[in-house]
């Protein structure tokens, strides 16, 4: 019921001139950006019915509650009031902030109050780190942007919106969930619903750097190249990218399209690498805009099956991370929660994370880069889309560029993921091979992967794992997800389980493991049941073992690091609504394969890099 009544919504919304579809923008290294943040408590309406957006016969509403009205004695009675209604806190899901919303899908509408004072040359955006899923944003009453995807940011210039002194943000978040969505309808991971990234008001000059890419070349690691563009710059434009720490400088000047080619000759410099991450401060310049960013610069590359950091073989010790919060869970965005999840990778012996199935946090990304860890980032093009909609096509491709554009900047992220656990077929090959090319086109320096379901034949000495599935001839690094032992053949099954890969290239096992309760403990002596600790710290022991057999093995990232909530996790006083498969619960305990995992890590007897 819901669902259709969301999709007649939408298609109104977007015919009514008052709500007409308006574009975001993506300001790339927001977050070097003079701003101002709106994080904090924002008043709130659960609005299930959407009664702020339409009539009772389904019309939109000239006077929904982007109005934002006040009650007036002699006006029309009003039907919600935001300065009287309760708050949330953003940057936050709404799910674990109120019980009564533990479980809600559907619209919320946020309203802030703020005061500001215009600039004369100056651009103004509101920024918003994330909102899951569907989001329409009013400023001062007009409608000044909308979003689709609950895992990128996006900006919406305001500039004509704002008023000098009081004004007013209304936004109304919709995490139900749309069979032509990306993700779509089923998802092994709770639908954390809100604005659930910082929000902030981030001014620019009129002209301003808005994207860029400055990467090390992979044929010259004395030279840095790449791109600046300046939005609204006239063809001439001048741009100068600086490296103090280098005594580097360059000035270049835009094309037509406001893009400036950049070639930036550099000494003695430090390759970024998880032993040595290196970052340098980059200073970029073009007009009235400044702008510094922190960044590391390597070169990744396959030759044959190896991968190549810096031109060197490299074995990708990984883990596979939710961006679940640790301790007190929900959507995870905060530096306590990236320092909490990534120190325990770094514990584990990690050099790479898998972030699933959909891009996390940037403060993820930035401590990556501090840290050293390299990073495979994912768009959720997750199980089953609708893979022969051209509709959601495009909202794969703009989730892509989107990631891309904010994380180009990142040395740590190496891999860019298109998808995972897709079913084969053709439309669906079709649709993520012009995935993988648009990942190629928009960002060439980096690798396209995604996590292949592999297909299982009976062999006499036991079975045989066989990766075929034509997406392969995309990739340039493989991804395979397995679970031996856990979902199919019993604990010693990975023993007799061998891998026919029908391609040349790089495999990561991106996903494998089994599930254990933290404290449930099987009596000694006994074959441990499922969901022990015994039997996963057995599982990850037989796991290895198989996977040291795998020749063009290259990185594993196993299924995962921490528990994470899931709606398709139901089995009582085991599972309570969480997937049990981390080597952490979501409390920080650690189980016993965390051990495993860690030894084989530091005693670097998992993998081999060539
Ligand atoms: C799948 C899927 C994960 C899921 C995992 C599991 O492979 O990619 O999202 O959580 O299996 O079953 O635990």
């Amino acid at each position: 019921m819901l669902q259709s009544a969301t999709r007649i919504l939408l298609a109104l919304l977007l015919a009514t001139p008052a709500l007409a579809q308006t574009n975001t923008t993506l300001l790339v290294n927001v977050d070097h950006r003079t701003a101002t943040s709106l994080d904090g408590d924002w008043h709130t309406i659960v609005d299930p019915y959407a009664t702020g957006l339409y009539t009772f016969h389904q019309e939109i509403r000239k006077d929904g509650f982007f109005m934002n009205a006040t009650p007036n004695p002699a006006g029309p009675p009003l039907d919600y009031n935001f300065a009287t209604a309760p708050t949330l806190k953003v940057p936050g899901d709404w799910n674990t902030q109120r019980p009564d919303l533990f479980y809600y899908e559907g619209v919320v509408w946020y309203q802030k109050d703020f005061t500001y004072a215009p600039k004369p040359n100056t651009r103004t955006f509101l920024h918003i780190g994330a909102a899951n899923y569907r989001t329409f944003v009013w400023v001062n009453t007009v409608k000044v942007c909308e979003h689709e995807g609950g895992f990128t940011p996006f900006d919406c210039d305001i500039t004509s919106a704002l008023k000098d002194g009081k004004n007013f943000v209304v936004l109304s978040v919709d995490n139900t969930r749309i069979a032509d969505g990306v993700p779509t309808l089923q998802t092994d991971w709770w639908n954390y619903g809100g604005l659930t990234r910082d929000v902030s008001l981030v001014e620019t000059p009129t002209q301003f750097i808005d994207d860029y890419d400055l990467h090390l070349s992979r044929t010259d690691h004395g030279l840095i190249e790449g791109y600046v563009h300046v939005e609204g710059a006239a063809a001439g434009t001048q741009v100068t990218v600086a490296i103090p720490d280098l005594k580097a400088t360059t000035t270049a000047t835009v094309d037509a399209d406001s893009r400036a080619a950049i070639s930036l000759p550099v000494k003695s410099l430090t390759l970024w690498s998880p032993d040595t991450p290196r970052l340098y401060k980059v200073e970029l310049s073009s007009g009235a805009d400044k702008l510094t960013d922190e960044m590391g610069f390597r070169t990744i590359e396959v030759r044959g099956n190896q991968i190549l950091l810096n031109g060197q073989p490299i074995f990708l010790r990984g883990i596979s991370v939710h961006a679940e919060a640790p301790f007190r869970t929900g959507r995870a965005y905060s530096e306590k929660d990236v320092d909490t999840l990534l120190g325990w990778a770094k514990e584990l012996g990690c050099n790479f994370v898998r972030l699933a199935h959909y891009p996390h946090d940037q403060r993820m990304t930035r401590a990556a880069d501090r840290l050293g860890v390299l990073v495979w980032s994912e768009i959720p093009d997750y199980w089953a889309l609708q893979f022969d909609n051209p509709a959601v096509l495009a909202k794969s491709k703009q989730q892509l560029t989107e990631m891309i554009r904010r994380d180009r900047d990142k040395a740590s992220v190496i891999l860019w993921s298109v998808a995972n656990e897709t079913p084969n077929n053709p439309a669906r090959t079709k649709y993520l091979t012009t995935m993988a090319d648009l990942s190629r086109q928009l960002d060439p320096t980096r690798l396209v992967t995604a996590a292949l379901l592999v297909r299982t034949e009976k062999s006499p000495t036991g079975t045989t794992k066989i990766v075929d599935d034509p997406l392969g001839n995309a990739l340039d690094v493989i991804g395979t997800n397995e679970y031996i032992g856990w979902y199919e053949q019993g604990l010693t099954g990975p023993d007799t389980t061998t891998w026919d890969i029908h391609y040349d290239k790089p495999l990561i096992m991106s996903e494998w493991g089994g599930g254990a309760r933290a404290g449930r403990h099987a009596p000694a002596g006994t074959t441990p049941a499922q969901f022990t600790e015994e039997y996963q710290a057995e599982l990850y022991k037989h796991q290895i073992a198989m996977l040291n057999k795998i020749p063009q093995l290259r990185g594993t990232t196993p299924w995962l690091l921490m528990d994470f909530r899931s709606p398709r996790r139901l089995n009582p006083g085991i599972q309570d609504n969480f997937n049990r498969k981390g080597l952490l619960s979501d409390q920080g305990q650690k189980k016993q394969a965390f051990f495993i995992l860690q030894k084989a890590y530091k005693d670097k007897t998992l993998g081999k890099a060539e």
